[in-house]
């Protein structure tokens, strides 16, 4: 098996930078769009055959060196009690946000594997379809993000409820983060006893806190989550997206790995990261709309950055966007591998 990806989590040697995107599976891919055409979201992340179809169809077109299984955050809100649709304009709905303190009580903490008996599948389909290919990540949203979307009731510009909440009764807001918490680290617990090889925690939205409500609301959730989750002893990711102010407090979550977004200079993040955790990052997903002899400018810059690091994992600095031109992605992993061949 490619263990590139694995070894650069660890810090350990390796014969070039491994690469993966977040959302390699989705919209931009035309076999993407076949599967949709037939099944509607929750669908496809609920059909193990289907989820594991999907994971598969970039790694074998990009040439990636990891696998993210097929699914959504929000899915373990769902199994929390909330009721979760998908609208195409919209993006995700949950009715009847959570407000006050009968929702956050309502709200369960799901034994994980009977009630997303499907996610377990999927892994299994998919550990036996990689077995000689690439390592599966498996991924969760971090509680901040997970409860912005149960307090808002979907996507959010201000999100004014989710910072009423914590300022005005902060220790609802806490009550919240607590149950989410549980019910993350359990699920990322399922997901690695099933096969995931290395788990990401997706966060979002942290970057529209301030330092300071970082570590008062969000911190604290991380560092219990990861440090429930070394445990189990595969890298653990740490993506924050808008992540520059935070670089500080992130340093000291025991992540593995910090995902860094593209709106910071990758050296600077390192430089303020120091030299116990791996990073991966950071392209502007943009940057692929990009002529192809810039896509390879860009590429080997953020690589010659990531020398500075004890490990780096090439990525996008945010998923890559549903307009992206198929081939500009393949030439991105290509230009990856061979620039940092040594
Ligand atoms: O990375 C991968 O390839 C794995 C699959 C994956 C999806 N969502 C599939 C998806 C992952 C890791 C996610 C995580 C996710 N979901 C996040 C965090 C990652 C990030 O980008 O910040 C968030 C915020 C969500 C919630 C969510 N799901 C939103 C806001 C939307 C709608 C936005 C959009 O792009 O339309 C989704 C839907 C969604 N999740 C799609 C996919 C492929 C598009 C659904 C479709 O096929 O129509």
């Amino acid at each position: 098996m490619n263990d590139t990806f694995l070894k650069a989590c660890r810090g350990e040697d390796v014969p070039y930078t491994p690469v993966w995107l977040m959302r390699q599976a989705g919209r931009y891919l035309p076999e993407y769009q076949a599967v949709r055409a037939e099944v509607d979201f929750l669908t496809l992340c609920k059909t193990p055959e289907l989820a594991a179809k999907v994971t598969l169809q970039p790694v074998d077109k990009l040439n990636v060196d990891a696998a993210i299984l097929f699914s959504d955050i929000l899915i373990p809100v769902e199994a929390m009690g909330m009721h979760l649709s998908f609208s195409d304009k919209r993006g995700p709905i949950l009715s009847e946000p959570i407000r006050n303190k009968s929702g956050v009580d309502r709200l369960l903490i799901p034994d994980t594997e009977d009630a997303m008996p499907f996610v377990i599948e999927t892994i299994k389909i998919l550990r036996k379809e990689l077995e000689k290919k690439v390592p599966l990540i498996g991924f969760a949203g971090a509680p901040f993000t997970l409860a912005t979307y149960m307090i808002e009731g979907g996507s959010s510009k201000n999100f004014l409820h989710t910072k009423k909440m914590m300022f005005q009764n902060p220790g609802l807001f806490h009550s919240l983060m607590d149950k989410i918490t549980t019910t993350v680290t359990l699920y990322l617990g399922t997901q690695i006893k099933a096969g995931a090889q290395a788990v990401q925690l997706f966060d979002t939205w942290a970057g529209v806190l301030t330092p300071e409500d970082y570590k008062e609301f969000e911190f604290p959730y991380i560092k219990r989550a990861v440090a429930e989750l070394k445990k189990e002893g595969v890298p653990i990711i740490y993506f924050a997206n808008e992540c520059a102010g935070l670089l500080k407090e992130i340093k000291k979550t025991g992540a593995d790995v910090i995902g860094v977004d593209w709106r910071i200079d990758l050296r600077e993040a390192i430089k303020r990261l120091g030299k116990k955790v791996a990073v991966q990052g950071n392209l502007d997903p943009c940057a692929l709309f990009l002529p192809k002899e810039k896509i390879g400018e860009r590429v080997e810059d953020i690589l010659w950055k990531g020398e500075f690091a004890k490990g780096h994992i090439f990525n996008l600095g945010h998923g890559i966007l549903p307009e992206t031109p198929v081939e500009n992605a393949i030439t991105m992993v290509e230009a990856v591998h061979k620039y940092s061949r040594t």
